[in-house]
């Protein structure tokens, strides 16, 4: 297996399958220290730098969190339009990559353009790891989503997945990439102008994903063992910010879990992953029933980005 140490992790195009079950192998040996509200002193000697010129709660600060939990320390800019990048300048991603990589030892980038990840990739000497990049990908989520199913079903070969939302979103590119490495038949649902492009389709046959597409949730939620929801009521992802301007619409039952629908068509032990934030896919009721696991995935985003980190760093083998 490649080494994770100096390693910049862009795409879960990248991973072969030893390697997410080596991530999750260290992920359940950090958890500990996140389960115990400790810091330990594993990155005392390391900085990370945030980059996020993109909105972001959890991908961010899960970041900043894990690496305090691992006794290290955290700069960065949240709100480009702060900085050189966002003001008359424009400065390019190279430029302030070649100086962001002198304030510390892994970058971590969000970015409203597909592809800027890998570009500061490119031009920095420390490790970037992609916080989500346009439409293009967030992988550093969809490894948090498989170490859930890990850890709540025990294993991830086997299961049947239900893909809800946008499927021009960026954790669903991770997630049609990741799902090449594991025996999962995954059926898409979204909104016709929102469904997987003829060439993400066709990527997914090279790499041999058994997925199929559905109209309506109803249609496939009876055979999922993981559900997997984003909303279809959302931001233009290649803008910096996009602002609510008055009603944006709620959204059609056929993209929508209800408690309901779980309750009457969902096999009892199906999980409900979303990565957050919601519109009104999952109604706020669905949260008490045992089927979500939503909470669960935002602990276990510390976790996943502190195995991460600890690997590209080179503290953990
Ligand atoms: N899941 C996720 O990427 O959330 P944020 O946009 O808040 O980082």
């Amino acid at each position: 297996m490649r080494s994770f140490m100096g390693r910049d992790i862009l795409s879960l195009k990248d991973f072969e399958r030893n390697e997410f079950f080596h991530v999750f192998e260290v992920a359940k040996e950090l958890e500990p220290i996140a389960k115990n509200r400790r810091n330990s002193d594993l990155l005392k000697e390391k900085t990370l730098v945030t980059a996020f010129y993109q909105p972001s709660t959890r991908t961010r600060l899960a970041h900043e969190a894990a690496m305090h939990r691992l006794g290290g320390h955290v700069t960065g800019f949240s709100d480009a339009k702060m900085t050189r990048a966002g003001d008359f300048y424009q400065e390019s991603i190279k430029d302030t990559v070649k100086m962001l990589e002198f304030y510390g030892d892994v970058i971590v980038m969000r970015h409203f353009q597909q592809g800027a990840p890998h570009e500061a990739a490119k031009w920095a000497s420390v490790p970037v790891i992609n916080g989500g990049d346009g439409w293009g990908e967030h992988p550093t989520q969809i490894l948090t989503d498989l170490y859930t199913v890990l850890q709540e079903k025990g294993r991830i070969d086997g299961l049947t997945w239900l893909a809800v939302g946008d499927m021009r979103m960026r954790t669903m590119h991770s997630l049609g990439y990741a799902l090449s490495q594991f025996d999962c038949p995954v059926t898409f649902v979204a909104p016709p102008e929102m469904s997987l492009t003829r060439e993400f389709k066709d990527e997914l046959k090279q790499y041999n994903v058994n997925f199929s597409e559905a109209d309506h949730v109803e249609q496939a939620i009876g055979k999922a063992d993981v559900i997997l929801v984003e909303p279809v009521v959302q931001p233009d992802y290649t803008k910096s910010r996009d602002e609510r301007k008055g009603e944006v619409g709620g959204t059609p039952a056929n993209y929508k879990i209800t408690r309901e629908l779980l309750g009457t068509k969902a096999k009892s032990d199906a999980i409900l992953l979303h990565s957050l934030p919601r519109m009104d896919e999952i109604p706020t009721d669905v949260d008490i029933t045992r089927h979500s696991r939503y909470w669960q995935e935002a602990f276990n985003g510390v976790v996943m980005r502190m195995a991460l980190l600890a690997l590209v760093l080179g503290a953990m083998e």
